[in-house]
């Protein structure tokens, strides 16, 4: 993508950041933030990247002008105790995407949302397969998204593009819970022990075949392949539009724990939890991802390889 004016609503977050560092090398680029880290905001400036302070929940848009090529809305609310409400989370992860869109009708929009929308959650490997997702306050206020961005698209002819991405990782940000692998290694550093069941994980594309695998299957996508699938899903975006799932490898529990201690070079405590019955773990087709936006490149090694480096970085490893 080049000479285009982009604006990311969310540029201070894992994806937004790594979207607007890869964008602004050919483009304009504003990034809406409240940007509560200085060190996310300078980067982004070195870069090039207009920061706009913004509280994109409580703030109105009403200066926002409708001169913008392409919007990648990467703005999200991770709704915390229940006490603390919906009205946030509704107002970030939901209305956020119809106000970006009612004021920027010209543009391209990429919504960025989430594997954990229960409805319909392909791909599963049939639709006798029951979910595995339950609902909650972040899938429920995504869906309201998902739901005005296909509204929007279609009474509007705004173009427009879906992505549900899964275990986004590998940035330099090191912050838990929202880096699932960090979590992960962070565990296995202090020791903790992984109990792991004994799986059967059904094989794409069709799912018929089952292979045995040990613990479930984390699908890491690192943050700059996001990025880069992020930017292609604006040549396809299309009215109405196109709900793609956007993921890296599925890696049996075992195997990314067993990359941990080689990477880390820790020994990594896990327990083989036996049931009486193994349980279906759902493959994911990458079909649709590959025809869409083609392929995730980064392996599991480097992102791990590249998050030992931040945290040396950090001091936090040695
Ligand atoms: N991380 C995951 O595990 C995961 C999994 C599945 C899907 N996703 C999806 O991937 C996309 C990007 O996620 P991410 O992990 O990159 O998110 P992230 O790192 O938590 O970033 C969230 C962004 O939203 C901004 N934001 C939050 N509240 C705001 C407010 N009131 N006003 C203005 N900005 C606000 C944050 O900026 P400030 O805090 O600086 O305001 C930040 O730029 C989202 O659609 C998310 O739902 C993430």
């Amino acid at each position: 993508m080049k000479e285009k004016n982009i604006l990311i609503p969310g540029a201070s977050g894992q994806i937004g950041e790594a979207l607007a560092l890869a964008l602004a090398k050919d483009n304009t680029v504003t990034g809406m933030a409240r940007f509560g880290s200085e060190a996310v905001r300078k980067r982004l400036e070195n870069a090039g990247v207009r920061a706009v302070v913004r509280d994109l929940a409580a703030d109105d848009l009403a200066d926002l002008k409708d001169e913008y090529d392409v919007v990648f809305n990467q703005a999200v609310d991770w709704p915390g105790p229940p006490e603390r409400g919906v009205d946030v989370p509704l107002a970030m992860n939901g209305y956020l995407q119809g106000r970006l869109m009612e004021r920027c009708p010209s543009a391209i929009h990429i919504f960025g949302s989430t594997m954990s929308v229960p409805d319909n959650v392909p791909p599963l490997i049939d639709e006798e397969t029951p979910t595995r997702r339950q609902s909650n306050t972040y899938s429920s206020t995504k869906l309201v998204g998902e739901s005005l961005a296909v509204h929007l698209s279609r009474e509007r002819g705004i173009k427009a593009a879906i992505l549900r991405y899964m275990w986004p990782c590998g940035s330099r940000q090191l912050r838990v819970p929202y880096d699932a692998l960090l979590g992960v290694v962070r565990q296995a550093l202090q020791g903790d022990t992984f109990k792991l069941e004994p799986s059967l994980l059904c094989l794409p594309p069709d799912g018929l075949q089952t292979r045995e695998i040990s613990g479930s299957t984390p699908t890491p996508l690192h943050v700059d392949d996001g990025a880069a699938l992020t930017i292609k899903a604006a040549a396809i975006a299309a009215t109405p539009p196109e709900i793609i799932h956007v993921f890296g490898p599925q890696i049996p529990m075992s195997e990314a724990l067993a990359e941990i201690a080689s990477v880390f070079e820790v020994k990594v405590n896990t327990e083989i939890v036996e049931q009486s019955e193994k349980k279906l773990v759902a493959c994911y087709n990458t079909a649709k991802m590959k025809r869409l936006l083609g392929e995730q490149t980064i392996p599991l090694r480097q992102i791990l390889e590249q998050l030992r480096s931040y945290m040396q970085e950090s001091g936090e490893v040695v």
